[in-house]
């Protein structure tokens, strides 16, 4: 039985995104359709029972790393419950979350007392009506979410932009003051075409090279580091503290040094975000599969993980929408 998971292009598996839900409360155009109704069977959800046994069994194989996600995991009931046991987990050192914040609000102090040790926020616009035809829901609410997450102690909290032609490009700038002005990191993102309306949205893709070359012309931008264990690439930006880091999927991607999978709600381990490669885990889980079986199972799993996504060369690839992953 292995100690730890490597694929087959050499590449150490220490990540787990892990999707305790794929219901959302807001409706990022990009991420799922309006009206979309077509969701997980509630039976078909890994009971916080079955999810403990499966990230116990990938923190045996050395995952170290966890990441709730959605949907928006926040809307999944007692969510800090499950947190405090994966936390409690041998193994894990790094439990973050990545939220839409509308219900932080209400559940931050309960995130980090259950351990959660990082947090990172989608916010794409500062301008309320803007907001409303991004997402559908109201800007006031995410900011009191991330006003509440600074007050119970996450730091770093990470704001996640996806910047688009004609939608939001013009703020680039903006969310830079206000980043600098809270002490938030930034993170610029490039348009996946994920799902159909992925794909709608890279119609407004913006090649974040061009974002930098824009920024640095403003500002002096030095080689940076960040926590973290996903794909962004950082600077940072000189005499301030605030650090800015770049999602190239499309002009730059990342897949050689690839270190994660996907866990989604109804037990699907996906092996890459680009690609439909996958292992369902749930049958195995309820025919009764005992601990070393399970084991065997993800590392045959991993076996299945594709060198790289082909967005550029398939965009037509990614049925599934993003909200099932949680990105
Ligand atoms: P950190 O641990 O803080 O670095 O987290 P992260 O950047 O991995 O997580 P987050 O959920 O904030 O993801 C930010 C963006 O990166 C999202 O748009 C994700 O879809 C994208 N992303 C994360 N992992 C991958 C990946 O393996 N492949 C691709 N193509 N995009 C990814
Ligand atoms: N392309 C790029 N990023 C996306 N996200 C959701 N859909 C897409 C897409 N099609 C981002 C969200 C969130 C992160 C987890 O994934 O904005 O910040
Ligand atoms: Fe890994 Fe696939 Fe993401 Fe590339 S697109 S970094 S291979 S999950």
């Amino acid at each position: 039985m292995p100690q730890t998971l490597t694929d087959q292009f050499g590449r150490r598996i220490e990540y787990v995104r892990l999707s305790v839900t794929d219901q959302c409360d807001l409706r990022c155009f990009y991420c799922m359709p309006k009206g979309f109704r077509d969701f997980e069977e509630p039976t078909h959800w890994l009971s916080f029972d079955e999810i403990e046994r499966v990230i116990r069994a990938f923190a045996e194989l050395g995952v170290e790393r966890v990441r709730l996600t959605g949907g928006e995991p926040l809307v999944r009931k007692d969510l800090p419950q499950l947190a405090a046991r994966l936390a409690a987990l041998p193994g894990i050192e790094d439990l973050s979350l990545s939220s839409n914040a509308t219900r932080m609000g209400k559940h931050a102090k309960a995130l980090k007392d259950a351990g959660v040790t990082r947090i990172n926020v989608s916010l794409d616009t500062l301008q309320p009506e803007r907001f409303r035809q991004i997402t559908g829901g109201k800007l006031e609410k995410v900011l009191a979410g991330l006003m509440a997450a600074k007050a119970a102690g996450f730091h770093p909290i990470k704001i996640n932009m996806v910047v688009m032609k004609g939608v939001n490009d013009d703020e680039v700038e903006d969310m830079v003051a206000f980043c600098i002005e809270h002490d938030f990191t930034l993170r610029f993102i490039e348009t996946m075409p994920v799902g159909d309306t992925g794909r709608e949205a890279s119609a407004q893709y913006v090649d974040l090279q061009d974002v930098k070359a824009r920024l640095a012309e403003r500002f002096e931008l030095i080689p940076g580091v960040m926590p973290g264990g996903g794909p962004a690439r950082y600077v940072r930006v000189a005499g301030t503290d605030l650090r800015i880091g770049f999602i190239t999927p499309i002009s730059q991607h990342f897949c050689e040094t690839c270190n994660r999978v996907r866990l989604s709600v109804d037990g699907t381990l996906y092996m890459c975000l680009g690609q439909e490669h996958r292992f369902e885990l749930r049958p195995l889980l309820r025919a009764g599969i005992d601990d070393d079986g399970l084991r065997e199972a993800i590392a045959r799993a991993i076996d299945l993980k594709p060198e790289r996504h082909e967005f550029r060369e398939k965009p037509g690839q990614v049925i599934r929408f993003m909200s099932m992953t949680g990105g």
